[in-house]
Parts: C-alpha cells; sequence; structure tokens
C-alpha cells in the first residue's frame, strides 16, 4: 500500500464571514492563540507523516507562502539577541526545502475544483485533503486517526472523516450514511452534500479531512456542478465509491468550525486551555469574566 506523502489545502476562499479581518489579510492567517490556522493544519499533517504540503491558494493569499518561507532578517535579529526558544521555534515550524507547493484556483468554482486543481502536483498517488477552516483539538490529530485506519484497509481505500451533528444541521455539511461498524472504520454507503434534513442518511457529517485515491481527479475534470452552483468533491467521491471503497472514520477530539465566529472564538477558548504557558491564568479571566 503506497503511503500518504502528499496533503492538499484549499486556501482560495475569500472569508467574507470574518470582514473586515479578512479585508486584507487571508482568513487561513487567523491565530487561534498565537499559531494561524494553516499552521495548525501543516501541524496535523506533519504528525500525520505528510511529507509535502500543497496549497490551493487565491488573489490576495501570498502571505500564507511567505509563513512557510525562512525569515532571514527576523532570524538574524533573533539571533543578535539571543532568542534561542523563539529561533527553535521558527526552526521547528519551517517545513523542508521543496516541501510545499503553490498553485492558484484561478475562479472560485467549488472544493472539487479546487482539489482538481493540484493534479499535476499530487500525481499518480493517494493524497490527504485538509480544510483549514476545521480544527481538531486532539492527540493524535485527526489525520493521524485516519492514516493509521488507512493502513488496515486493501489497497485503493479512501477515508473520511466523520462526526455527529444535530440533525438540524445537516443541511450544512456533507453527510454520509454507513454499514456496519468493522474496527475504527465504517463503510460508507451514501454519501449526499448539503442535504436536507429528510434527505439526510444519517447525522454523520463529512468533517474536512480526507484520504483519496487519484482516481479522483478524472472524475473531477468533467464533475458537473451540484450543491450551491458549485463543483463539490462529495459529487466526484459518490462517482468514485461505485469502483473503490469509501469508509468513514469517527475520530477522537471534537472539531472547531473555525469558518464561523462562534467556532473561531470557541477554538481560541479551547486550545488557550490547552496550553500550560497560559491555561491557568485563562482560565481565572474567564471565571471573571463570566461572573
Ligand atoms: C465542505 C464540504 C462538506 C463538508 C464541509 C466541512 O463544505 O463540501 O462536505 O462537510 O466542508 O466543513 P463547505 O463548508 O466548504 O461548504
Amino acid at each position: 500500500m503506497k503511503p500518504i506523502r502528499k496533503a492538499i489545502f484549499p486556501v482560495a476562499g475569500l472569508g467574507t464571514r470574518f470582514l473586515p479581518a479578512t479585508k486584507a489579510m487571508p482568513k487561513e492567517m487567523l491565530t487561534v492563540v498565537d499559531r494561524p490556522l494553516i499552521q495548525h493544519v501543516v501541524d496535523e499533517a506533519r504528525e500525520a507523516g505528510i511529507e509535502h504540503m500543497i496549497f490551493v491558494t487565491g488573489r490576495n493569499k501570498g502571505v500564507i507562502e511567505d509563513h512557510f518561507d525562512k525569515q532571514y532578517e527576523l532570524e538574524a535579529t533573533l539571533k543578535e539577541r539571543n532568542k534561542t526558544t523563539e529561533l527553535e521555534l521558527l526552526a521547528a515550524d519551517t517545513p523542508a526545502a521543496g516541501m510545499t507547493s503553490f498553485t492558484r484556483q484561478q475562479q472560485p468554482l467549488g472544493l472539487g475544483h479546487a482539489v482538481w486543481c493540484a493534479r499535476d502536483i499530487v500525481g499518480n498517488e493517494p493524497f490527504a485533503v485538509v480544510l483549514p477552516d476545521v480544527l481538531v483539538l486532539n492527540e493524535p490529530g485527526c489525520l493521524k486517526q485516519m492514516v493509521e485506519a488507512y493502513s488496515k484497509q486493501k489497497d485503493k481505500a479512501n477515508i473520511i472523516a466523520v462526526e455527529e451533528v444535530p440533525m438540524d444541521r445537516v443541511h450544512m455539511y456533507g453527510i454520509v450514511g454507513v454499514g456496519k461498524e468493522a474496527g475504527p472504520s465504517m463503510p460508507i454507503t451514501r454519501m449526499v452534500e448539503k442535504p436536507k434534513r429528510e434527505d439526510a442518511p444519517s447525522n454523520l457529517s463529512i468533517t474536512g479531512r480526507y484520504i483519496l485515491q487519484p482516481e479522483i481527479f478524472d472524475i473531477l475534470e468533467n464533475q458537473q456542478t451540484g450543491a450551491g452552483g458549485e463543483i463539490q468533491l462529495t459529487d466526484a467521491m459518490i462517482t468514485l465509491s461505485k469502483s473503490q471503497p469509501f469508509y468513514a472514520v469517527k475520530f477522537e477530539g471534537r472539531s472547531y468550525d473555525c469558518g464561523s465566529k462562534l467556532g473561531f472564538l470557541t477554538a481560541n477558548v479551547a486550545y488557550a486551555l490547552n496550553r500550560k504557558d497560559i491555561a491557568g491564568e485563562l482560565r481565572a479571566e474567564l471565571q471573571q469574566l463570566l461572573g
């Protein structure tokens, strides 16, 4: 079985829900505690053994590329001032040379189209897709749990992270129907993108983490628009599921939808409470605020 070496991060979205914060800055650079969203998901991918990070960007996203570059001036200044902790932190976060790729989605045609834009960089091997809007706080991370589940399957398996959502929210997600659990993975029997409550096969939502086989690219090439008038990844997965198995992994941990203000703010509190250096003082502050 081929290892998962590459991950696609679709980062072309406009971030209209966070205006004016995202007027001049990509939403993926918003910080949860002191790390940008995009850094959190790249950390998760590295933990899962991913070596090559592929960013599908759009206009005004150049700062994401800068973020993953070396900053010589900054490093020289830190060295001069003997700031070794900060220097080590920067070094640890910088990807290895040649292990990032950036390509542009020239038009906002949907998630399926964004993934398709990376086809030539991925080539003929299985890969991960990670949506930076969704953070999952857990050790091991969500993608690592998925890679483990993947390694237990036969060749050409596809894995999707799922979690339960209230039935009155199923119209906001891709929803899967599953067969009987076999270990940590459940065979997927149905998938629907943003179904009405009455059409949803379950309350298991697709959580923004995928392991997919490269055959998806040929399907995406001719994929018609679906829900919301966009080229949907879910629709291409439905076609692929006719020739390859799909499994749902109910991961450990909880997700935070950082594309919404509430999810983003909650993630900040949850991640901060998970940090030894600030958790104690933050807890005291929160208690005071909440009276
Ligand atoms: C996308 C996917 C959807 C998934 C969701 C998770 O939708 O199309 O299947 O459930 O991400 O966040 P979007 O939120 O981009 O509309």
